[in-house]
């Protein structure tokens, strides 16, 4: 195989060991996919898919944008790789101020890393030194919340809640965090958009505050729609209510926005969506398109200022940066990206797609194997029924989509679906079709 043809198994699949994978299945059946343009992806079995998730969330504006690839390959040729520390890039900063023109209220500072649970991490060391930089070093506490998903570092590991992810690693998580409950609550089912009860589940981090001293708590961490458990929307006025608390006792609220920033809920982030404005808000994902891995924290300019003050000048105010923060090459996909954005009222396009992609996506639910379909925006669950044991019925359900032509992610027994914003009715027709297809295919295979 050459390595510009890429379209066949490789000699060997041994030396790879793969993320997020069941990797004895996979080598015993390998799934490659060779080429991607727009809405559709190829198999190394020569077969089209149709992308149902925008990768992992990433590619809302299609595969293989020209103005992309040309503004990366520009890049390249002037400017390969300046190390970030102590000397500065100017796209950075051009990229940091467009930036600011979409986050909510004051979020107006940019710090940049290299995906997504490096902007949580981030996030987490940012609120802690915030509190010292205040003369509070005792708050060192985090809340967390159960079915979160923050990435796989140990800060975010830990503040996270989906239980596969920590069972191994548990001995060594961050000390000091606390979870809520989650909001996946059984009268929420098939209920499209945000549900009417449960906003009262926020009343966890008061109850958290006052069990620990409020005094303790550094910030609580949410995704304002829990993405890779399956699109758990928050109930009415919940965010709010954590707010709420937050103000009451000075605890920073970090909204979690890898998977909902950028258009993903209708709205640039969720924040402004749900009307509930966090501290500090991290962002990755769909900032390159996801061609070069990137991820930004914004936080409030009295987080910034706090920082800067504690410090004399010359000094380095935050012990905190990656070899990848803001290189170029990302920072000229994301710059690329802002472009379409506009020219292309990419926001708008989405908001007007979300209400037939969810009349699409709640026509599955009489399917016999399907549990339960939760969606806001672009982006949706469908829980399939527990087939004997956790995550088998999730994973055969993807193997028999991807057979049918569809591609997406499965979590546990949910399968995850979120279109490209550059979908038109047709393409939303197909995923739907086809899906339709796999999770039928599905069931009859159970049944032999
Ligand atoms: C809400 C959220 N936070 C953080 C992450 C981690 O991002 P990455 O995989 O880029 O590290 C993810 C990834 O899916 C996510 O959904």
């Amino acid at each position: 195989m050459s390595s510009e043809n890429r379209t066949s198994v490789p000699n060997s699949l041994n030396e790879h060991w793969m993320p997020f994978t069941s990797n004895k299945d996979f080598k015993a059946n390998p799934r490659l996919i060779t080429e991607a343009k727009g809405v559709y992806l190829k198999t190394h079995h020569g077969k089209t898919q149709i992308d149902a998730s925008s990768g992992l969330f990433c590619n809302p504006l299609g595969h293989g944008r020209k103005e992309i690839t040309e503004a990366v390959t520009k890049q390249l040729d002037t400017l390969d790789y300046a190390q970030p520390f102590q000397q500065g890039f100017g796209g950075s900063f051009e990229l940091a101020t467009r930036i600011s023109k979409h986050t909510p209220a004051d979020l107006n500072k940019m710090f940049y890393t290299i995906c997504g649970s490096t902007a949580v991490e981030t996030a987490i060391k940012i609120a802690v030194a915030y509190h010292r930089a205040k003369g509070n070093a005792h708050r060192f506490r985090f809340v967390g919340r159960e079915r979160g998903y923050h990435g796989m570092n140990i800060g975010c590991v830990s503040v996270g809640g989906m239980i596969n992810n920590v069972k191994t690693f548990a001995s060594i998580l961050m000390p000091g965090v606390q979870h809520m409950r989650h909001t996946h609550l059984p009268e929420h089912k098939f209920v499209s958009g945000q549900p009417e009860t449960g906003a009262d589940l926020a009343d966890d981090l008061e109850r958290i505050a006052t069990n620990f001293g409020p005094e303790n708590i550094a910030a609580c961490i949410v995704e304002p729609i829990a993405g890779s458990t399956g699109t758990l929307v928050p109930p009415k006025g919940y965010l709010q209510k954590l707010r709420d608390t937050c103000d009451k006792h000075g605890i920073l609220l970090i909204f979690d926005e890898v998977i909902t920033g950028w258009g993903r809920t209708g709205s640039v982030f969720a924040s402004q969506e749900f009307g509930v404005t966090p501290d500090i808000m991290t962002m990755a994902k769909a900032t390159t398109n996801g061609v070069v891995p990137m991820g930004v924290v914004a936080c409030k300019d009295e987080i910034y200022d706090a920082v800067m003050d504690a410090s004399p000048m010359g000094s380095v105010e935050l012990f905190h940066g990656y070899t990848y923060s803001g290189i170029p090459v990302a920072v000229a996909a994301a710059l690329a990206v802002q472009d379409i954005f506009e020219k292309e009222d990419i926001f708008e396009r989405a908001k007007n797609l979300a209400p037939y992609f969810q009349k699409g996506l709640f026509s599955l639910q009489d399917l016999e194997a399907v549990d339960n379909i939760r969606g806001y925006g672009m982006m949706g669950g469908i829980d399939m029924k527990l087939n004997t044991k956790p995550g088998k019925a999730g994973y055969e359900t993807f193997k028999a989509c991807y057979e049918a032509g569809v591609n997406f992610k499965a979590t546990g027994d949910c399968l995850i679906i979120a279109p490209q914003f550059i979908c038109e009715e047709k393409h939303i027709d197909e995923i739907i079709d086809k899906l339709r297809t796999g999770i039928t295919n599905y069931q009859k295979n159970q049944k032999n």
